[in-house]
């Protein structure tokens, strides 16, 4: 079959190293896709957030499956448009991916179905909000409720820094996403990444994963996109699985299609887990990124059969296989980022790494420069390796990573740690 994968990062170069091992797959196009991507799928430069623009591409070249990449073109109604052009495809519609677009709606969807997350109240109303937030004090969550980034939620520690992040979200800074605000009760534990199939009906649990938001060793600087993934995350254990499906992931997608906006594709519940419970911390209606790059490891070619499974309603019937495996990604990213960074520095070593179903290297953001590899993004590379454990997988990492000459770049060197 033709597939065409959206998306233009290392998710998207995983989800297509996965889906071209299965022999299912005859031509595979990815749009707009990378430098990494190019070497090994066709790409095409199209508006990816036009559901006509996409309708026609597909039209045009005897596309069969569509997987939808990144939230974007999700919450801009991209699947609605292909699947209306009777076209297979990964991904929820507009309506569902609001369970990642709205936090205020995915905060009621809790609430209607009783899954466990932190108290909140929401807010279009600045001086309403401060003095919520006076009231409960601080440490306190304040979020966007539209989608930022990654970039619209703010972990308060103290009364001030919650005012000042409610003044510069009625302010403007996150635009329409933070026209209205909602705020929530900080809860404290360890998060991990828990990834859902499901076509509206059934669950099917794809793995778990941990990444590390902070750009520096220890957990330390600023937030970013992530810096580092592994899966398994030892912290999400079976039990701990079956109760987060049973209280939070299944409950919501009959809450979505009890509401007639049944949910399909990956449901990406991020979980806080304390004293042996989870509760929720936010939904994503696609896969994570760098979480995406360990997951494929992992999973290799069956992604594909699970895709499709999903896409034609005939989850009860897949199975995964499970190895006893570890997989572990370290990002290496511009220097500078998640601040001003440069474009164009040029990373020597790529052709003497290894490529195998143990060791590859996903681009997240690169380009093509006169037959050399340049960095085009804040994330660049994800280093990604396989083992029997997980430091085994570690080793295998950094010492790809060893290879390579890229004075312009940095990596965090504790990746993993948690679980070390
Ligand atoms: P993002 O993935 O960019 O939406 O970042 C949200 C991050 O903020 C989560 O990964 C958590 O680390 C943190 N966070 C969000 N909500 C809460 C909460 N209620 N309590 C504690 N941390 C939270
Ligand atoms: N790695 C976090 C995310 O994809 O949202």
């Amino acid at each position: 079959m033709n597939i065409l994968i959206l998306g233009s990062g290392g998710r998207e170069h995983a989800l297509a190293w996965a889906v071209k091992q299965n022999p299912k797959c005859d031509r595979l196009i990815v749009a707009p896709g990378n430098a990494g991507i190019a070497q090994m799928a066709e790409v095409a430069g199209i508006d990816i957030l036009d559901g006509a623009t996409v309708v026609s591409f597909c039209e045009e070249n005897a596309v069969d499956f569509v997987i939808v990449g990144p939230e974007a073109p999700l919450a801009a109604g991209v699947a609605d448009a292909t699947r209306a052009a009777g076209i297979l495809t990964f991904g929820p519609s507009a309506a569902a991916a609001r369970l990642e677009a709205s936090k205020a709606f995915t905060k009621e969807i809790c609430a209607a179905c009783g899954a466990p997350t932190a108290a909140y109240a929401r807010f279009t109303d600045a001086a309403a909000a401060r003095a919520h937030a006076t009231a409960q004090g601080a440490p306190i969550v304040i979020k966007a409720d539209g989608l930022a980034a990654g970039k619209g939620v703010i972990v308060a520690m103290t009364a001030p820094e919650a005012l000042a992040a409610i003044d510069d979200m009625f302010g403007g800074e996150f635009g329409a996403a933070g026209a209205e605000v909602v705020i929530e009760e900080f809860m404290a534990g360890e998060e991990a990444s828990f990834f859902v199939l499901t076509d509206g009906t059934t669950a099917l649990p794809i793995g778990t994963a941990q990444d590390h938001k902070r750009v520096g060793d220890g957990d330390t600087g600023p937030n970013t996109g992530g810096m580092g993934a592994y899966s398994p995350a030892p912290v999400l254990t079976p039990e701990l699985q079956a109760r987060a499906l049973d209280q939070i992931v299944l409950p919501t997608i009959r809450e979505m299609a009890r509401r007639g906006t049944p949910y399909q594709g990956v449901l990406y519940a991020g979980l806080m887990i304390e004293n042996g419970r989870a509760r929720l911390v936010e939904y994503n209606c696609r896969f994570g990124d760098p979480e995406t790059q360990v997951l494929m490891m992992r999973l290799g070619a069956q992604a594909l059969d699970l895709m499709l499974a999903c896409a034609e309603g005939r989850l009860a019937e897949a199975r995964v296989n499970w190895a006893e495996d570890h997989a572990l990604t370290v990002v290496m990213a511009a220097r500078g980022y998640p601040g001003a960074y440069e474009k164009g520095s040029v990373i020597h070593g790529l052709s003497r790494l290894p490529e195998d179903s143990r060791h590859m290297v996903f681009h997240a953001g690169t380009a093509e420069k006169g037959g050399q590899i340049v960095a085009n993004g804040g994330r660049v590379l994800n280093v990604t390796a396989r083992g029997d454990t997980l430091a085994e997988a570690r080793n295998r990492a950094y010492a790809m990573i060893d290879h390579l000459t890229w004075p312009e770049g940095f990596c965090r060197s504790d990746i993993g740690w948690r679980a070390l």
